[in-house]
């Protein structure tokens, strides 16, 4: 198993971001614990996750941020961007206000955020398809509009987490 000690090439943070309740936490949890929770509670402050990745010959330690989405719940906004060079943008495939307001997300990002970030749009829950209210290709438009990529995921399914974490990772070095 790996341990935060263990010998790496390099170290890279990434971060978490979008609206509360979008699966930021259970993405994270699934990726670095092959975890899910159907009852997990809103994040308060921040929480760290780490996963060792080979990219190439090279052994990679992502560190991974992950907040909350709820305002009154966020620590300090220009530390949790501060250093990272990834970004999982995160929606909720079933909740349309979590898609309208990723224009206020990549503002932030951009505000914060290293301008040569690698942003990578997720649209979780693709399990929830019968109550889907964006259209993936809607999602891959937006992603389009902004240069960045897309994926759909599903934390509960394990579908496309590991491949969203890590084109962000790839993409990166
Ligand atoms: P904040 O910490 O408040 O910002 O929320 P979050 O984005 O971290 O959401 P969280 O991971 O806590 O998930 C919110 C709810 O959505 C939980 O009940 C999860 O079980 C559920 N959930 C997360 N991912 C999925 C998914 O892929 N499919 C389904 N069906 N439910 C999911
Ligand atoms: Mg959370």
């Amino acid at each position: 198993a790996d341990s935060f000690y263990d010998e790496c090439d390099y170290l890279l943070k990434a971060v978490l971001i979008g609206d509360s309740g979008v699966g930021k936490s259970n993405l994270l949890s699934r990726f670095a614990r092959d975890e899910f929770r159907l009852d997990s509670k809103p994040t308060i402050g921040v929480e760290f996750a780490y996963r060792n990745i080979k990219v190439g010959d090279k052994l990679i330690k992502a560190h991974i941020w992950d907040t909350a989405g709820q305002e009154r719940f966020r620590a300090i906004t220009s530390s949790y961007y501060r250093g990272a060079l990834g970004a999982l943008l995160v929606f909720d495939i079933t909740r349309r206000a979590s898609f309208d307001n990723l224009k206020k997300w990549l503002h932030e990002l951009r505000e914060f955020g290293n301008s040569d970030m690698v942003i990578v749009l997720v649209g979780n829950k693709s399990d929830l398809g019968y109550s889907r209210e964006v259209g993936e290709e809607e999602g891959r438009i937006f992603a389009e509009k902004e240069g960045i990529c897309f994926m759909e995921t599903s934390a509960l399914e394990n579908l496309n987490v590991e491949e969203a974490f890590l084109q962000m990772i790839t993409k990166i070095h």
